[in-house]
């Protein structure tokens, strides 16, 4: 199969698990489900639970990797609806349609990532009670990532913005932590599930680099393409005074440094899945070239 056809038949095993997995909207209180769905179908490139899937594949086992893949997306959907809420980057466009809040309301918005956030862990717990040591294994692996050392430390850094100064280490940290834990979770759940365990340590570098590049090229989206393109609100880093790498570098030595970060991932894909690896390599390859 081609890289596209890959691609497509990932993001449609992404969608359906979400949807058989998360609350429908028919669900008790309506509100609250239709706006975790909403923000849910709003779409997205869906990278996260592809690359749990593509990870998964350089090595399968007999266990279902897409639960854990919807769970990823659920969790990822929760930091994107809290990080627009107008107390943090105060964005009124998301995946090319109105906020979660814009479109409900901010209790409801807030309450919408609670529950995505939360059905994140159930679901993993559910999907694979029957396979405990696995099921501990992915919660400690995405409450670790996504926890208060990490996810949500490189948030509230980043919510500081220049405040508290503008070098490099404060900048690595956001990045590393906002961004990149949340990746090393992905590639490391899919390594988990399949029989790559032995070689745990490639998912790590793998992920940090891979995060490195995604949200510098994601900053200078934010500072060069237009809001339709994005999909999101452009120019929001500029005006929220958010610590950047085109802020503090320039545009040209910020693509130098995605361009390093995604050879060195390419590098750690290849080390995980040898001849296997092809789709996860052209997928790191196409996070560099996106346009939203
Ligand atoms: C946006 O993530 C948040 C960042 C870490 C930059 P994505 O660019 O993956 O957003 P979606 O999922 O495609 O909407
Ligand atoms: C957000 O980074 C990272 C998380 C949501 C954890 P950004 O604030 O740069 O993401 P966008 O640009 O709004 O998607
Ligand atoms: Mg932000
Ligand atoms: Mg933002
Ligand atoms: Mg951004």
């Amino acid at each position: 199969m081609d890289f596209k056809n890959q691609l497509e038949n990932y993001r449609l095993r992404a969608e359906k698990a979400l949807n058989i997995w998360m609350p429908q909207a028919t669900e008790l209180p309506h509100r609250l489900h239709k706006a975790m769905r909403y923000s849910l179908e709003a779409g997205g490139k869906r990278l996260r639970p592809i690359l749990v899937l593509a990870t998964f594949d350089l090595n399968p086992s007999h266990l279902d990797p897409e639960p854990a893949a919807a769970a990823i997306e659920a969790l990822h959907t929760y930091t994107l609806i809290h990080d627009d809420l107008p107390c943090m980057d105060d964005s009124d466009l998301r995946r090319g349609k109105p906020t979660c809040h814009k479109q409900f309301d901010e209790a409801t918005a807030l309450l919408a990532g609670d529950g995505l956030l939360t059905e994140a862990f159930y679901l993993l717990a559910r999907a694979y009670k029957h396979s405990p040591s696995v099921a501990v294994a992915l919660i400690e692996t995405l409450g670790d990532n996504a926890g208060s050392r990490k996810l949500i430390g490189g948030q509230q850094e980043d919510t500081l913005g220049e405040m508290q100064g503008n070098d490099e280490h404060r900048l690595n940290f956001i990045h590393q932590n906002k961004t990149a834990a949340l990746l090393t979770a992905c590639v490391k759940m899919g390594a988990l599930l399949g029989d790559s365990s032995s070689h745990i340590e490639h998912a790590d570098v793998l992920g940090y680099n891979l995060g490195m590049a995604f949200q510098i090229i994601d900053d200078i989206l934010d500072a060069t393409a237009d809001t339709a393109t994005l999909g999101k609100t452009a120019g929001l880093d500029e005006k929220n005074n958010t610590l950047t790498f085109p802020k503090l570098y320039g545009i040209e030595e910020s693509r130098k440094r995605a361009s390093h970060h995604t050879k060195s991932a390419i590098d750690s894909a290849k080390a995980l899945g040898g001849e296997r690896s092809t789709f996860l390599v052209e997928l790191i390859l196409s996070m560099e070239h996106r346009i939203n």
